[in-house]
């Protein structure tokens, strides 16, 4: 069954009172979305705005960083004993940084913007547990799907059977009741959705859809 990854970006008001009744969702991961209005023109939380905002997540977390020097976030993100913090293939010292990951026994990601090939990849994936196959250009949520994406997901399904791998297939970015089925269908195990669960009152009933 796929699993749902929950971003809060798009929560406008009353951010804590949304995310405890995210928590009474199944949502299976709550996604932090990081920005450093460098490696994409939006910035996002703080790190204060999210220590106050993890104080009351019970969920386990999906951090992603759209950062381009990503070391002192993920030495501070890590005192938040996250499920996965991910990366972007596409900064400097990649390496560096998915080794400082593993030390801390954090499962590594590794994203691709809609521009950049999926095979790229192929010689990292034994060194990452989770690709996040970015379907809208990252820096903010409410976007459209970029249905180049699909092809990315089947391509890499195939890669990853065929090589006999564990590595997870995440997909992030316009993601709604539609797009969802076709990324199911390609073989994804994680959708991100933001705006078209949180644009909703009933939360659950949202995330019942994208399954
Ligand atoms: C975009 C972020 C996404 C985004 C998803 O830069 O990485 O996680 O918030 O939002 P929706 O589901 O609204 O496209
Ligand atoms: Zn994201």
């Amino acid at each position: 069954m796929v699993k749902i990854s929950t971003s809060i970006l798009s929560i406008k008001d009353n951010l804590i009172e949304n995310i405890e009744k995210l928590n009474k969702t199944n949502t299976d991961y709550i996604h932090y979305d990081i920005m450093d209005g460098k490696f994409v023109p939006n910035t996002s939380f703080s790190f204060d705005e999210i220590t106050n905002i993890n104080n009351h997540v019970t969920k386990p977390l999906d951090i992603h960083l759209m950062v381009s020097d990503p070391k002192s976030y993920i030495d501070f993100f890590k005192n938040f004993n996250p499920e996965f913090i991910t990366i972007h293939y596409e900064i400097d010292n990649l390496l560096e940084n998915i080794k400082l990951i593993k030390e801390n026994n954090i499962k590594v990601g590794v994203s691709i913007k809609p521009n950049t090939n999926i095979e790229v990849l192929y010689e990292i994936l034994d060194k990452i547990d989770l690709v996040l196959i970015m379907s809208v250009e990252p820096g903010r949520g409410g976007q459209k799907f970029i249905y180049n994406s699909l092809d990315k997901i089947k391509t890499l399904r195939k890669y990853i059977n065929d090589n006999k791998l564990n590595t997870v297939i995440e997909v992030d970015g316009g993601i709604n009741d539609i797009t969802s089925k076709e990324c199911i269908n390609s073989g994804v195990d994680i959708l991100v959705s933001g705006s078209f669960i949180t644009n909703n009152v009933n939360y659950q009933k949202q995330i019942d859809f994208l399954r």
